[in-house]
């Protein structure tokens, strides 16, 4: 069978994508000797789940990045079966980064070990090994180590199942980096949430504790848990003894759309909390379906966003740096009033809506994706066509206030829509044949403003 060739454009030019083969989760964000590194999941030698390497971004900016060879590769007996997720630290002017090594023995049983690569310079990694043996109590699913530092102690949290499999997050510390003792789990365990709990990250904003984590296994409820697997976070206090105590308020979901997973954290040598995810888990067969792959390539990064913690809630916004993609602004508000649509400048577009307060409304891009709002639900949608199925589908929030703005970042295949200055978060790839790139809409009341910004960027995928 010849395969199809893709003659559309769905390329993504300004998020952090793999050259070829398939990337997922973000690894080891650091800022290290004047650079901001990105690591990242990375199949080199296909676009399916195995042979995880560690691939390499680095950049000034957080905007244009250079891509290095990749920091670790599974070529050990701890790791030949993936050097999968994991992040990293600065100590003694050295980079630490701490991963699992992913092995399967004969019969595909699974072990893991949680590792550590040192480097001196931050391009040359040199494998140390695993760290620890597995603790009793869990089955072989204990990955994905974050490492921070609290006063004297070194904290490792990792991602976990016990044996009655329900999702956990376990604790390690240590007061050098290299002899980690077990210290526990996160939190006392109540009702199970999930089968596995992947990608923990624990933050702190604005004197906050945010624990960030991606359950597997949750149901449907709702407007909420409709991907394949959730992301989200507890607010609450991490105490010195290792416990956290969750706020009373529950788990929230950090992104609203289709394809959002495994984010991780990092401050940067601002004092920022910036935050990357993987765009992102899909069932099997819609993966295997996304059409980049007749291109040999498969999913993208998130833009970086920063995070913040205000009145009780979690906000993300782009990165600031983000501006300098921006080519001249063009004002979109005239063309959509008079004729209900406009072109885009690019394909690679920013676009901004502002209003006193919005009325019900429908604005389509591209002829593909759908944005609506309901007025009186205060409830924005989000509505695609599954490149698999061809069927229609949505997501949606209900917003606890009225509408003001939405800021969009479009891609040819994918899109991040931030609402209301980052209180809500949609992310989603999307794949349509038209070329056109038009904004069009349908309203009883006009934004007050539109504004497009075509997005340049330098980043080049080769090495
Ligand atoms: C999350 C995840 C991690 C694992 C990695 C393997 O997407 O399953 O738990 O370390 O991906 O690539």
């Amino acid at each position: 069978m010849t395969q199809q060739m893709n003659t559309h454009n769905f390329d993504v030019t300004y998020h952090i994508r793999p050259p070829y083969g398939l990337l997922n989760d973000p690894n080891g964000l650091i800022y290290f000797a004047g650079r901001y590194h990105v690591f990242f999941q990375w199949n080199q030698k296909g676009t399916t789940h195995k042979n995880k390497s560690w691939g390499h971004a680095v950049s000034e900016d957080l905007t244009s990045w250079r891509y290095l060879p990749p920091a670790l590769e599974p070529t050990d007996w701890f790791d030949k079966d993936g050097c999968y997720s994991g992040s990293a630290v600065e100590a003694d002017g050295r980079m630490y980064l701490f991963y699992t090594g992913n092995v399967r023995g004969e019969n595909g049983e699974r072990e893991s070990y949680q590792c550590l690569a040192v480097s001196e310079d931050g391009e040359h990694f040199e494998k140390r090994g695993p760290l620890f043996e597995q603790p009793a109590g869990y089955t072989a699913h204990i990955r994905d180590p974050k490492v921070w530092k609290e006063a004297d102690t070194w904290w490792m949290l990792l991602g976990a199942q016990t044996e009655t499999l329900e999702g956990t997050a376990i604790l390690y510390r240590s007061d050098n980096l290299l002899d980690w003792t077990y210290a526990g789990e996160l939190m006392d365990r109540t009702a199970p949430f999930g089968y596995m709990w992947e990608c923990p990250d624990l933050l702190r904003l604005d004197g906050r504790d945010i624990f960030v984590f991606s359950p597997q296994g949750l149901e449907p409820e709702g407007d909420f848990y409709q991907n394949i697997f959730q992301t989200g976070y507890l607010s609450g206090t991490f105490t010195e003894k290792g416990t956290f105590q969750p706020d009373a308020d529950g788990f929230k979901e950090l992104d609203r759309g289709f394809e959002f997973y495994a984010p991780q954290s990092f401050v940067d040598d601002q004092g920022r909390t910036i935050l990357f995810g993987w765009m992102g888990a899909m069932e099997p067969e819609v993966e295997q379906a996304v059409p980049t792959i007749h291109d040999g390539w498969v999913h993208h990064l998130s833009l970086p966003r920063e995070i913040t913690w205000e009145n009780e809630r979690l906000i993300q916004r782009p990165a600031e740096e983000l501006k300098q993609l921006r080519g001249e602004a063009a004002s979109l508000t005239e063309a959509l009033a008079q004729s209900g649509k406009a072109s885009l400048p690019s394909l690679q577009t920013e676009l901004t809506l502002e209003w006193q307060e919005a009325e019900d409304f429908e604005y389509t891009l591209r002829g593909e994706v759908t944005i609506l709002f309901n007025k009186e639900k205060q409830r924005v949608t989000v509505e695609r066509t599954n490149w698999l199925t061809k069927e229609r589908e949505t997501r949606s929030v209900v917003l606890n206030e009225t509408l003001k703005d939405m800021r969009l970042y479009l891609e040819a295949s994918s899109l991040e829509l931030f609402v209301n200055g980052g209180k809500e978060v949609f992310s989603l790839r999307y794949f349509t044949e038209t070329e056109a790139s038009e904004l069009t809409w349908k309203s009883s009341a006009q934004p007050v403003r539109v504004t497009a910004y075509p997005l340049n960027t330098t980043t080049s995928l080769r090495f």
